[in-house]
């Protein structure tokens, strides 16, 4: 109990405070002492040698050695800008969320990045991009940690080493494989066939955005949504941009990755700075919570799957506005820490596999990226909402607990008792139901299908889009070495579409094989479309 140091200070922004090290006229050691000379080492006599007890030099060298922490482990090149967000009340009968409110306006910090490179990469290259939002709300943080694609690679979380091991430069050459050198990705992929929704997304002009401004968002995976009557639908997230979607074309992004590899994020910084504010609205699709938890035949536990928006329309429920850059980007962009359990009460997980075990990775990765267990302490990480947890001591402990041991029950603590069943403000803990079924390794079969979408993806395109698609397959596959992994990829092609496996395998100089099983029919979603995308809709 007693009061907690890590409320936060008050101020608008979102922006870190002022930092420690950086106050008074004076150049002075970490301690505070005034320095008189920090460009001369302590010597005997003008030649040397430099004395062991310059506490000064030592302490300067010591700090710049530490300077550098490990970079994430994936999302390693990213950029970042704080804003707000206002909601508009259109979600209230769908969630209790109280930053969804009409009118309520609520800090946020974005981190937009690639996925594959390190943190010194090119910013257009090919590959699936980031898109990370913190809102700071009153009720506690909530991490949307999304992609500007709406499915992923893989259906459970357990595969996504090997998926990241793929895609990340050979061991031995260290080469990124986001641009050059192919064989490791497109066996993985071309083996496990569930990612070739997702690829076909890179392939197409998604996969090289023209600004991080230009880009949707998603959520991917299926939310439990939760009203102030407990009532529950199911629900995907969309950040719908105000300048609509726009990519470069493959030479613009081959020319920028050499010419200018901060493309993106000099983008970014100079829109904001020269108050062309992006902005975006949060949509969400919204399905019956029915105990199979599917929507028109979709299993929505599914994260390679879509739904359709003709099938199931995005609704408004509120506007983001970047309106601030990073002051500091090691102590905001570098050191923020998202996580895809941070919920706000009205906002729940659902038991998609991958969900689930993301629920376990970032928090575990945080620990050894931002070294202990105290990361939430760090100003960009701070939540908004009063704290008053039970977490003491620890690496990097910033905070100065005050009263007696934090434990609970608690006899002598009477000055902060623990509220407990606060129901509408806390925490969605919806008893769902659990299923009584044998412990099981294996996908429901409702997971088997890995064509049909990516089919109806390719059918959803202009024809210059499935130009460049085509055009992608054939530069990115003409990358690989091995002609079985080629063949392979061909194969999942077929399977998708004989046209474009076709004109994939003509490209390559090798023959199309057959579809393994007849291709049926899709109606197009002219939404997935880039072409004449605009938000809203008219
Ligand atoms: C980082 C999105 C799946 C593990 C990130 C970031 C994003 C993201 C946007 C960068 C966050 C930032 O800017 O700091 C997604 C999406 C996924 C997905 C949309 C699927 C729907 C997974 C899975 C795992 C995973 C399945 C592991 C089981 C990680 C880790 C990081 C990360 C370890 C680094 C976090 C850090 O160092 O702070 N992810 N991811 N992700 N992701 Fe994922």
């Amino acid at each position: 109990g007693g009061p907690d140091t890590r409320t936060p200070t008050g101020e608008k922004t979102g922006a870190p405070p002022a930092a420690n090290g950086q106050q008074g006229a004076y150049l002075t050691t970490a301690q505070g002492a005034r320095l008189r000379d920090t460009d001369h080492s302590l010597k005997a006599g003008p030649r040397g040698p430099t004395l062991l007890q310059d506490h000064h030099l030592r302490e300067k060298i010591t700090h710049f050695d530490h300077e550098r922490i490990p970079e994430r482990v994936v999302h390693a090149r990213g950029a970042g800008a704080h804003g707000v967000f206002t909601g508009y009340g259109t979600a209230d009968t769908l969630t209790r969320a109280g930053f969804l409110r009409k009118g309520k306006e609520t800090d946020v910090f974005v981190r937009f990045s690639t996925v594959l490179g390190s943190r010194g990469s090119a910013d257009t290259v090919r590959d699936t991009r980031g898109f990370a939002t913190k809102f700071y709300t009153e009720e506690g943080t909530f991490d949307l940690v999304g992609n500007n694609m709406p499915v992923f690679f893989i259906q459970d979380g357990i595969k996504f080493p090997d998926i990241i091991h793929a895609g990340k430069p050979h061991p031995d050459r260290e080469i990124p494989q986001a641009q050059s050198a192919h064989d490791t990705f497109w066996d993985f992929v071309s083996l496990h066939t569930e990612a070739q929704h997702h690829v076909m997304w890179n392939m197409s002009d998604r996969g090289i955005a023209r600004s991080f401004r230009m880009m949707e968002g998603f959520g991917i995976h299926t939310f439990r949504l939760v009203n102030d009557a407990g009532e529950t639908v199911l629900a995907k997230f969309h950040w719908k941009p105000k300048l609509g979607v726009h990519s470069l074309v493959w030479e613009e992004a081959q020319l920028l990755s050499g010419m200018d590899p901060d493309f993106h994020r000099r983008d970014l910084y100079d829109a904001i700075e020269s108050g062309a504010y992006p902005e975006w609205e949060l949509c969400v699709q919204v399905f019956p919570d029915t105990p199979d938890e599917t929507f028109a035949g979709i299993d929505l536990l599914d994260p390679t799957k879509i739904v359709p928006e003709e099938l199931a329309p995005v609704q408004a429920v509120g506007k983001m506005v970047l309106n601030q850059t990073p002051r500091d980007f090691f102590a905001e962009v570098e050191q923020v820490a998202f996580h895809p359990g941070h919920l706000p009460p009205g906002i729940d997980v659902t038991n998609d596999p991958l969900l689930q075990a993301r629920l376990f990775s970032y928090l575990d990765t945080q620990i050894t990226r931002l070294a202990g267990p105290n990361f939430a302490q760090i100003p960009i990480n701070r939540p908004h909402a009063p704290v008053n947890d039970m977490l003491r001591d620890g690496f990097h402990q910033q905070a100065v607990h005050a009263g007696v041991a934090p434990y609970r029950p608690n006899s002598l603590d009477g000055g902060n008792p623990f509220v407990a069943g606060d129901a509408e403000h806390a925490f969605s803990d919806t008893p769902v139901t659990v299923a009584e079924a044998p412990k099981i390794r294996a996908n429901p079969a409702s997971f088997d299908d890995h064509f049909s979408q990516a089919r109806l993806f390719w059918a959803s395109m202009s024809p210059v889009e499935q130009e460049h698609i085509v055009r992608a397959y054939t530069f990115e596959l003409g990358k690989c070495y091995e002609q079985a992994i080629k063949e392979r990829q061909l194969q999942a092609l077929a399977n998708i579409d004989p046209v474009l496996c076709a004109q994939v395998a003509a490209g390559l100089g090798l023959p199309a094989p057959q579809p393994a099983a007849p291709v049926a029919a899709v109606t197009p979603s002219p939404a997935l479309s880039q072409v004449g995308r605009v938000w809203p809709p008219d």
